[in-house]
C-alpha cells in the first residue's frame, strides 16, 4: 500500500519533468527559428589611414529570405546613412561595399571614418523581427614631420627650451627626444649618460626643459613623434653651449677700464703741453731749417744774404 503511493508520486514527478523538458524544448525551438540574431567577430576594429577595414556583422539566424539591411554611422550622436536601400550613400560611396551577408568592407580609409557604425537587420517574417550590432572604428592616422624648436647656443647654467609640435597624428602622438641618436630616458637619474642633466621632459607635450643647462648637454638634437599608426621624425640640429667665464669678464673690462684711462690722461697731457709747445716747437721748427736755408745761402752767394732773410721772415 505504502510503496504503489510512492510509485504514484514518482511517476507524476516523471510527467512534470517530461512536460517541463517539452515546453523548454519548444520555446527554444519557436525562438531559434523565428527570430533575427547578429554577431560580429570584431564590435572595436582599427585601421591604418588609406588601409581597408571590414566591420562584420554576420547573422547567426534568420528566418526571412530577404531581410533588409541598413548600415548607420553615428557621430557626434549625429546618426547618417552609409547603406540603404541596398546602396552605399554618404562620404563612403565608391570606398565600401557590403560582402555576404551584411558586412560593411571600407576600401580606403580616411580619418573622417573614425566613428560608431551600427549594422540593423530587419527580417519581417521572424517572430523576432528586428536586430543591431553597434561597431566603433578607429581610423589611426600616422604622425607628419613634427616641428622642432631648439635654442642654437646657450650659455653654461642658463635653462633652455627644446620644443616639438605634430598635430595630425591619432590617436594623439607621443614624443621621444635623441641626443647625439641615442633616446633620452623619461627619467635622467635612469642613465649613467644622462644623471647629472637637469631636463624634464614631457613625451605628451613634447618639450624638452632643462633648468640648468651643462657642457655635456651640448650636441645633436631631434625629435620623434609616434603613435599607434607609426612614426615621423624632425631632421637633427645643433645646440651649443658657450662658457662665460665670470673671471674672464671682470678682466675683460679692468683692461678696458684701465686702457681707457691711460688713453684720456695720455690725450689730457698731450693736449695740454701739446696746446702750450705747439706755438713753440712749430716756431722752432721753422727756425732750424730757415737756419740751415740761411746758412747754405750764406756759403754759397753773398747774395743769397737777401733772399735768407726775407724768407726768414716769411
Ligand atoms: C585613398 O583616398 C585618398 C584620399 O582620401 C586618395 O588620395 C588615394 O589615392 C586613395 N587611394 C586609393 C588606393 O584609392
Ligand atoms: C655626476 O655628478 C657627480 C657630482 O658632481 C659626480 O661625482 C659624478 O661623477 C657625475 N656623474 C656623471 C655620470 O657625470
Amino acid at each position: 500500500m505504502y510503496s504503489q503511493t510512492e510509485h504514484c508520486i514518482d511517476f507524476k514527478m516523471a510527467l512534470t519533468r517530461l512536460a517541463c523538458f517539452l515546453v523548454l524544448l519548444s520555446t527554444h525551438y519557436f525562438f531559434t527559428v523565428l527570430a533575427v540574431i547578429l554577431r560580429t567577430t570584431d564590435k572595436a576594429p582599427w585601421a591604418n589611414e588609406f588601409d581597408s577595414i571590414e566591420l562584420s556583422c554576420l547573422v547567426e539566424s534568420i528566418s526571412t529570405k530577404n531581410p533588409r539591411i541598413e548600415w548607420k554611422k553615428i557621430k557626434n550622436g549625429e546618426p547618417s546613412y552609409v547603406y540603404f536601400e541596398k546602396k552605399i550613400s554618404g562620404d563612403l560611396e565608391n570606398r565600401a561595399r557590403i560582402r555576404e551577408p551584411a558586412t560593411l568592407v571600407i576600401t580606403n580609409t580616411t580619418r573622417s571614418d573614425t566613428a560608431q557604425y551600427r549594422c540593423e537587420v530587419t527580417a519581417t517574417n521572424d517572430q523576432k523581427s528586428f536586430d543591431e550590432i553597434l561597431i566603433q572604428l578607429v581610423v589611426r592616422v600616422k604622425p607628419v614631420t613634427p616641428k622642432c624648436s631648439l635654442p642654437k647656443s646657450v650659455p653654461v647654467g642658463k635653462s633652455a627650451e627644446l620644443g616639438c609640435v605634430e598635430d595630425e597624428g591619432f590617436p594623439k602622438s607621443q614624443y621621444q627626444w635623441f641626443h647625439n641618436n641615442e633616446e633620452i630616458p623619461d627619467d635622467p637619474k635612469t642613465s649613467p649618460k644622462f644623471f647629472n642633466s637637469s631636463y624634464v621632459l614631457n613625451s605628451e607635450t613634447g618639450t624638452l626643459k632643462f633648468s640648468v643647462v651643462r657642457k655635456e648637454d651640448a650636441g645633436q638634437y631631434y625629435c620623434r613623434a609616434k603613435n599607434d599608426a607609426g612614426y615621423s621624425e624632425c631632421s637633427a640640429q645643433i645646440m651649443e653651449v658657450y662658457d662665460i667665464n665670470i673671471a674672464g669678464i671682470v678682466l675683460g673690462v679692468l683692461v678696458v677700464v684701465v686702457v681707457l684711462l691711460c688713453i684720456t690722461v695720455g690725450i689730457c697731457c698731450a693736449y695740454k703741453r701739446g696746446y702750450f709747445a705747439s706755438q713753440k716747437q712749430t716756431g722752432n721748427n721753422y727756425k732750424a731749417p730757415a737756419k740751415g736755408d740761411g746758412v747754405d745761402y750764406v756759403r754759397t752767394e753773398d747774395e743769397g744774404d737777401f733772399r735768407h732773410k726775407s724768407s726768414f721772415v716769411i
